[in-house]
């Protein structure tokens, strides 16, 4: 009897102290607020907790001629808890109103932070749709690398790119790269411009007043990263792979002449590249050549890679097409496994100029450890300056050790288990991977049950191992 008395006192009172802890002022749903950031080691506001993205529909409309972006982003995502409020990336810009299941939400910033607190909280395993509305002129970002991203104005337009952490700059959402989800991206642009993003361009329709609106889908999940958008007198050209994939080609003017080959070559390295590493993972290629100078680097952007000025070496086309496998179709799970993508990207190069006449990748994995820069230009950079899978800051994780001391640990995987087991090895991760995202560990695991050798000594000294490995 006592012990029922104190057990029906105490629930009031246990019931009270949830609502508390979970902020609750009414309803029946104890949600508590979504975790600001995903505590990435390298950047830890980076993504948000508590649910994960299905979809982005963003429509865009840019002006070249005032810079001014006005934006609509609709998100459909899934609750991974009792939802409060939640938070989305977001850097730069307006927000003029957002709501969740159609209803207005209270919303308020802080940093790179969009906080946005529901009419009523999000039950778990709820499935929700919020619209931002928002606008301005979106900035660009200086990475910690010292790397411009975000949004970049260029001659008569514009680009929006995202590795690491540029794509806040022009859309809100949870952006990190462990969040995959499809996108549709719509963009308007006055008569005259093209407009540009990652897959398939479902539309492209005359909206009557002086604008062309751009409908671009993109069917298999994306990193939010990898996004791209890009406005401006582009030069297009279409044509297909000899197995069919569409190719889509936007060239900035100027830079015509100079892409021509390298780009008429992209057809056939898709082929290669599907010979390689296994199915190209995407319906649609293609690439995006920016005014030179736009970018201090190409990035794999989905589907459509982006080059600032004519990739004039044929290598970088290569790269990033190899990034459609390693990084865009198999993505890092955080920004520590950076390696992954570059690792493999670079070991493409050698691979392609192995089957393509050109040196072998022993050989340059030799040049790589003698210095060798007849082999290669950068044979004689400090790519033991700190161990590819653990970059010493956020600054680094695109840097030298992290692209070739990355491709020499595949080549010392492949001296270990012999070419037979190292290219059914680089074909399972990207097949057991596709579309999904994979750590480091979940790598070294994969590779020594794939291969059936224990690797220890590859890790110990060339993927985690301080100092130069000899
Ligand atoms: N991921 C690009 C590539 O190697 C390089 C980007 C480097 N710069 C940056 N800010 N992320 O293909
Ligand atoms: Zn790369």
């Amino acid at each position: 009897m006592e012990h029922r008395a104190l057990t029906r006192l105490a629930a009031p009172a246990v019931a009270a102290l949830i609502a508390l802890t979970a902020g609750c002022t009414g309803g029946t749903v104890q949600g508590r607020p979504g975790a600001s950031g995903l505590r990435d080691a390298y950047f830890p506001k980076a993504g948000n907790g508590g649910y994960q993205v299905d979809h982005y529909a963003l429509d865009l409309d840019y002006d070249p001629a005032d810079g001014e972006l006005r934006g609509t982003a609709v998100i459909t995502a899934r609750a991974e808890q009792g939802l409060s409020s939640f938070n989305l990336d977001l850097s730069g810009l307006k927000v003029e109103g957002v709501t969740v299941q159609g209803e207005p939400a209270r919303h308020n910033r802080a940093g790179n932070e969009l906080t946005v607190r529901p009419a009523e909280d999000l039950k778990k395993g709820e499935v929700f749709r919020v619209e931002v509305d928002y606008g301005g002129k979106p900035r660009t970002v200086v990475d910690p690398g010292g790397a411009k991203e975000g949004w970049i104005t260029t001659e008569g337009g514009a680009v929006g790119v995202g590795e690491p952490v540029g794509s806040m700059a022009w859309f809100p959402g949870n952006h990190h790269p462990s969040d995959k989800a499809t996108y549709d991206i719509t963009i308007t642009v006055p008569h005259g411009y093209e407009a540009v993003s990652n897959g398939e361009l479902r539309a492209r329709t005359d909206t009557g007043d002086g604008r062309t609106e751009f409908a671009w889908h993109s069917p298999e999940p994306m990193s939010s990263y990898l996004a791209t958008a890009v406005v401006g007198p582009y030069k297009v050209t279409t044509t297909k792979t000899p197995s069919g994939v569409p190719v889509y080609n936007a060239v900035a003017p100027g830079e015509e002449a100079e892409s021509a080959v390298p780009l008429a070559r992209l057809p056939e390295m898709v082929e290669w590249g599907s010979g390689r590493f296994g199915p190209y993972p995407f319906t649609t290629t293609g690439a995006i050549v920016l005014p030179k100078g736009t970018l201090t680097y190409a990035l794999e952007t989905q589907t459509k890679p982006v080059f600032s000025g004519a990739p004039v070496e044929e290598d970088l086309v290569v790269h990033e097409l190899a990034h459609q496998w390693f990084g865009d179709s198999v993505s890092p799970k955080s920004w520590k496994d950076m390696w992954l993508n570059e690792g493999f990207a670079t070991y493409a190069e050698w691979l392609w100029a192995e089957d393509h006449g050109g040196h072998t990748a022993e050989e340059y994995f030799r040049a790589f450890l003698t210095g060798d820069t007849d082999v290669d230009d950068d044979a004689d950079l400090d790519w033991d300056a700190f161990p590819p899978a653990a970059p010493p800051g956020p600054e680094k994780i695109s840097e030298t050790p992290v692209y070739y001391r990355g491709a020499m640990v595949l080549h010392r995987i492949r001296q270990e288990v012999g070419d037979a087991k190292f290219f059914d090895l680089v074909r399972g991760w990207a097949a057991d991977h596709r579309h999904a995202n994979a750590s480091t560990s979940d790598f070294t695991a994969y590779a020594e049950k794939r291969t059936g050798h224990d690797l220890k000594k590859v890790w110990d000294v060339w993927l985690y191992g301080e100092g130069r490995p000899h």
